[in-house]
């Protein structure tokens, strides 16, 4: 039984199986490898790309998905997620669970003898960054050489599975951000003791001019990530000048790609290069039902 809380839950060569796994299912979409299998995808925060993803790849797979908003359930009065979890486990095959607090999800994985999959905590988004990296494949072909740079709130999880999943891969990454809103520093030692491994380069920097020179990739996310509506002006105002804008992608490698896991909040990109010809973000919200389907296939093995 193996959990996916976290990119360090699986090795760089199980990314590459996972990856080889995903090319195929996208060419053949239709199969019956998740037959017999039932998944409860727990929800405690909204969704679109992650709970349709898997609901529609479960199905085309064979296997059954029950999706539980959390408020409809006996933990919005109070029921542990213990309980919770030691329950649900008598039903279904694997927990999909999309949380605020990511021990909330250790919690569930210490007592459950099931999977757990981390569906989006405020510490990590490890399904989105996988399948992002292997959009960033399938685009380029490879990972060596390539620079992405990611600018905005470098403190969020998608910031935080980027730095865990580029330096285990071999992407060289820069996170630009304000010093407020910096990287995890446990997270940020994890990914710098990847790179000795992989010899990739890992850089935090405050300047967005200058971390986006020469980068193959830039990468943004919404300033308030869910759960932080409380810091709303403050964030606006700390991160407009982390905007992906003209002036800024005018530093990168010309035949640059942009990169947002969506959903588009219309502050941290102009719209002309969301939606302009630099953009590959349908291809990057596509590859969420593929490679969330290998990754399903993959887990059900153990
Ligand atoms: N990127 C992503 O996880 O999108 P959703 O919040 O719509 O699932
Ligand atoms: N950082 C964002 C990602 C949304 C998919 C959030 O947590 O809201």
């Amino acid at each position: 039984m193996r959990n996916f809380l976290t990119l360090e839950d699986v090795t760089r060569e199980e990314i590459f199986q996972i990856f080889k796994l995903a090319k195929r299912l996208k060419r053949k979409p239709w199969g019956n490898q998740l037959k017999d299998k039932i998944f409860a995808l727990l929800f405690f925060k909204p969704s679109t790309r992650t709970r349709v993803s898997f609901e529609a790849g479960i199905k085309q797979l064979g296997g059954e998905a029950i999706y539980l908003d959390y408020a409809t359930t006996q933990l919005a009065r109070g029921e542990s997620v213990e309980d919770a979890a030691r329950t649900l486990e008598r039903y279904v095959n694997c927990i999909i669970a999309r949380v605020y607090e990511h021990k909330v999800l250790e919690r569930m994985a210490k007592v459950a003898n099931i999977p757990i999959i981390n569906a989006l905590s405020n510490l990590e988004h490890p399904c989105q960054i996988l399948s992002d990296l292997f959009t960033i494949q399938e685009h380029f072909g490879k990972f060596d050489g390539l620079k992405l740079t990611y600018v905005g709130d470098g403190g969020n999880n998608i910031a935080h599975s980027l730095l865990l999943g580029c330096s285990k891969i071999g992407l060289n990454l820069t996170i630009s951000c304000p010093k407020q809103y910096a990287p995890n520093p446990t997270i940020l030692q994890k990914s710098l003791q990847h790179s000795l491994i992989t010899g990739t380069k890992i850089d935090v920097l405050s300047d967005p001019h200058k971390a986006v020179k020469d980068s193959d990739i830039i990468y943004t996310d919404v300033w308030v990530s869910m759960g932080m509506e409380k810091e709303v002006k403050k964030r606006l105002e700390t991160l407009q000048p982390y905007q992906v804008n003209e002036s800024l992608v005018k530093h990168a490698n010309p035949s640059f790609i942009f990169m947002h896991c969506l959903p588009y909040e219309g502050r941290e990109v102009i719209p002309d290069i969301i939606y302009g010809p630099h953009s590959i973000v349908w291809q990057q919200a596509e590859n969420r039902l593929h490679v969330g389907k290998a990754l399903l296939v993959f887990l059900m093995k153990f």
